[in-house]
Formats: C-alpha cells, sequence, structure tokens
C-alpha cells in the first residue's frame, strides 16, 4: 500500500480528517510521491545505459537522444529521428513519470517498463541494433563487466539484466513538488487565481474524466475524437493494433499531463505544436465545447503548474570499449 493509501484508509477508519486532508482528497488527481530508491547501485547501472550510445547500432543514438532529461523526457519532435535519420512512425512520449502508466506505448502493447525497454535497441527505425549484438558490446566492456556482476552476480551479461537496470532507472524518474501538489498539500497560495480558474475548468468541463490520478492520465486508453473525429495522415491505429478489436481503433493511452509544458508537440502525431492548440482540439473533439480564448488560456495556466522537480541528473562516465568490442557502424546500409 502506497503511503497516501495507507493515510487515506486510515483516515477513513479513524474518521478524523482535518479539513485540509478532506479538501486533497475530494480532488480528483493525487500529488506525485518522491522516488524510493532501494536498490542505488541497479539504478546507476540502469542510469549509464540509459545514456550510452553503444546500444545502437551507429553507436550515436541512447535513449536519451529521444527521452532527452534536460527536455522533460521527450525529444520536442514531431517524430523521432532515428538510425540513419529515418523519420519516426509516432511521437516520443516522455519518460518521466512512465512507472506510473497503465501499459507502456501509445497503444500499451508492452505491459511494463522492463518489456518496454528491449523495444527501441532492437527497433530498426530506432536504435537499430539487435540484442545480441548490444550483449556482445557490452559483454566486451570489463567495466560493464564488473558493474553487472556486482548488480546481478552472474559472470554473463544478459538482455533481461538490461532490461531490469533500465526500468529501475526509469522507475526514480518521477517529479514531485509540482506547485499544483504544493496545493494539493495544502498550500493554498501555491496557485494564482486564475490557474485555479484554470482547475476549475479543467475539472468542470470534463477533462478529468480521461486525465486524473497521480499522473493526470496514463491510467486508461481513451478514443482520440470522441465527439468530432480525429483528422490525421498518421498511419497508428491505437490500442487496436494491440487487441485487434474494430472499437479499439484510434483508442490511445491517455498520456499523463504532468510536465505537459516541457513535452511539446502535442498528440501521438505531433501535430499540435502549442498547448493552446492540443488545449483547444481537446475542447472540440473530446467534450464538444469551444473554449474562448480566455478560458483556454487559463486551462493553459493550470497545466503550467503541473511542472514538477526534474530529476537531477549528473552525468555518467561510461566505461571505455575494448580492443574486441564490436565498432558502431553509423553508415553501413
Ligand atoms: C529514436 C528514438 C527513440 C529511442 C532511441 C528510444 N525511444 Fe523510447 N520511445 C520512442 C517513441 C517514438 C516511443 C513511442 C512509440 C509508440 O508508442 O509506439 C517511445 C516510447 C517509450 C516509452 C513508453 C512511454 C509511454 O508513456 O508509453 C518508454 C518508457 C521508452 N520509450 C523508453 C526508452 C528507453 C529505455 C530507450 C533506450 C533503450 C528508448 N526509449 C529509446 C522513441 C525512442
Ligand atoms: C475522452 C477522454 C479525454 C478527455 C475528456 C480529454 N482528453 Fe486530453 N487526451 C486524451 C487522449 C486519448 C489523448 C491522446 C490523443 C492522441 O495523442 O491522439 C489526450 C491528449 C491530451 C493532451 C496532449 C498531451 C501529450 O503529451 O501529447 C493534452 C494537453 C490534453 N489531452 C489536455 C486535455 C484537456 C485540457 C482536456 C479538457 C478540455 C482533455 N484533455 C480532455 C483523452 C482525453
Amino acid at each position: 500500500m502506497s503511503k497516501a493509501s495507507a493515510l487515506l484508509a486510515a483516515g477513513i477508519a479513524l474518521g478524523c480528517w482535518s479539513n485540509l486532508a478532506s479538501a486533497a482528497s475530494q480532488e480528483p488527481i493525487q500529488p506525485v510521491e518522491p522516488a524510493v530508491i532501494k536498490e542505488p547501485a541497479k539504478v546507476e547501472l540502469g542510469k549509464k545505459l540509459f545514456f550510452d550510445p553503444r546500444l545502437s547500432r551507429s553507436g550515436a543514438i541512447s535513449c536519451n537522444s529521444c527521452h532527452n532529461l534536460g527536455m522533460g523526457g521527450s525529444d520536442n519532435l514531431k517524430a523521432s529521428i532515428g538510425h540513419q535519420w529515418q523519420q519516426g512512425s509516432i511521437n516520443s512520449p516522455t519518460v518521466l513519470n512512465s512507472s506510473l502508466n497503465i501499459a507502456q506505448f501509445w497503444d500499451g502493447r508492452a505491459k511494463d517498463l522492463r518489456e518496454q525497454a528491449g523495444g527501441p535497441i532492437a527497433n530498426p527505425m530506432e536504435m537499430a541494433s539487435s540484442h545480441e549484438l548490444a550483449i556482445q558490446v557490452l559483454n566486451s566492456i570489463p567495466g560493464y563487466r564488473a558493474e553487472f556482476k556486482q548488480v546481478f552476480g552472474q559472470d554473463r551479461i544478459t538482455i533481461e539484466e538490461v532490461t531490469g537496470a533500465l526500468a529501475a532507472f526509469e522507475e526514480t524518474l518521477v517529479t514531485p513538488n509540482a506547485r499544483f501538489d504544493q496545493w494539493l498539500r495544502g498550500d493554498k497560495q501555491a496557485l494564482t487565481l486564475r490557474e485555479l480558474a484554470g482547475y476549475e475548468l479543467f475539472k468542470n468541463s470534463g477533462c478529468v474524466a480521461c486525465h486524473n490520478g497521480v499522473a493526470v492520465g496514463g491510467n486508461s486508453f481513451q478514443k482520440m475524437g470522441l465527439v468530432m473525429p480525429y483528422q490525421t495522415d498518421n498511419k497508428a491505429e491505437g490500442r487496436a493494433a494491440v487487441t485487434g478489436k474494430d472499437a479499439d481503433r484510434f483508442n490511445f493511452k491517455v498520456p499523463t499531463l504532468r510536465n505537459v509544458a516541457l513535452t511539446y508537440p502535442y498528440f501521438h502525431d505531433g501535430e499540435a505544436a502549442t498547448l493552446t492548440q492540443a488545449v483547444d482540439v481537446m475542447g472540440r473533439l473530446q467534450l464538444g465545447r469551444t473554449f474562448t480564448p480566455d478560458e483556454n488560456a487559463q486551462i493553459v495556466a493550470f497545466l503550467k503548474t503541473l511542472t514538477g522537480d526534474q530529476p537531477a541528473i549528473q552525468y555518467p562516465v561510461l566505461p571505455p570499449s575494448e580492443d574486441d568490442t564490436p565498432r558502431p557502424e553509423p553508415f553501413v546500409k
């Protein structure tokens, strides 16, 4: 049980809520808890892997290339640039708070961070390596061999260890202490009246039906274009690609709105360049409501209060390759 839900259970049992606690508990959004780091050595190893471009065939692309931790865990591009400058097929979602998601990817095809992490390494459009090659590279590097052995207690590095370490690192990438969370926790000065008005609109107009919980999203799949169809040239089918059901066509994982001010452009096709555009589209297509420019600006002001403390990352020093480390192949067709 999380600390918050334990508290909640205790509060209900004792029937002794202070006004403050009961006010916060009635909100459809809950604060982000700071990461609890149980296995620091594994997290540190995962961080190295996250920044290591040698997991890619070109030796130039790391997880951080498309999930830049200095840019809200995204690349701020409509679609990512992959191996040999290939155009990605879908917008890169943030890795920040992704541990809170019900599943990974826009269509939820990976059940958790571990399952997800093997994907990009072997995706020919992304890092274009293979699990075998990535493991061969890592096994040839004495610094990695020693570190994996220290963390996992085995002599040979496996792909399960790689994805496990990456997931352990990603679990630490939460962003607590947003101004909105300070407000939720009882600091009534943390938001301006305008931001609060935006939050009221966000609740009353129905955005919270899909964007709720700790991540303000991430916990369900919903139709894009519920009231009015969404027009796009993007080929993505959404959840239907996983379930094969026609009813799931254009159902996408509701993105988290945590740090949304940093993760432009928006939507799976990256077609909304600004928050103003994204809020306008959401209002019309999901709720059948056209916001006035002032209402839109109020909601945007609220969304900007969802930026939390960004992970304080010290750039890792990566262990050097050896003479027998397979060399990068940036230009091989
Ligand atoms: C070339 C760009 C690129 C690289 C490199 C890349 N990713 Fe991604 N990542 C993406 C894109 C695009 C998606 C969305 C794909 C989809 O949903 O179909 C994604 C999705 C994800 C997600 C799911 C987030 C969510 O909310 O669903 C996670 C987690 C993630 N990547 C982690 C990683 C890790 C770890 C690595 C390194 C092993 C990595 N990525 C390398 C572009 C990239
Ligand atoms: C019926 C569910 C639903 C409702 C209601 C809804 N959204 Fe969304 N929202 C989604 C889905 C699904 C997406 C992803 C759509 C896509 O990428 O194709 C999304 C995406 C977004 C994004 C872009 C996030 C990103 O990282 O790309 C923003 C911003 C957003 N919504 C804000 C709002 C606001 C503000 C409201 C109320 C006016 C709202 N949403 C109402 C389901 C909903």
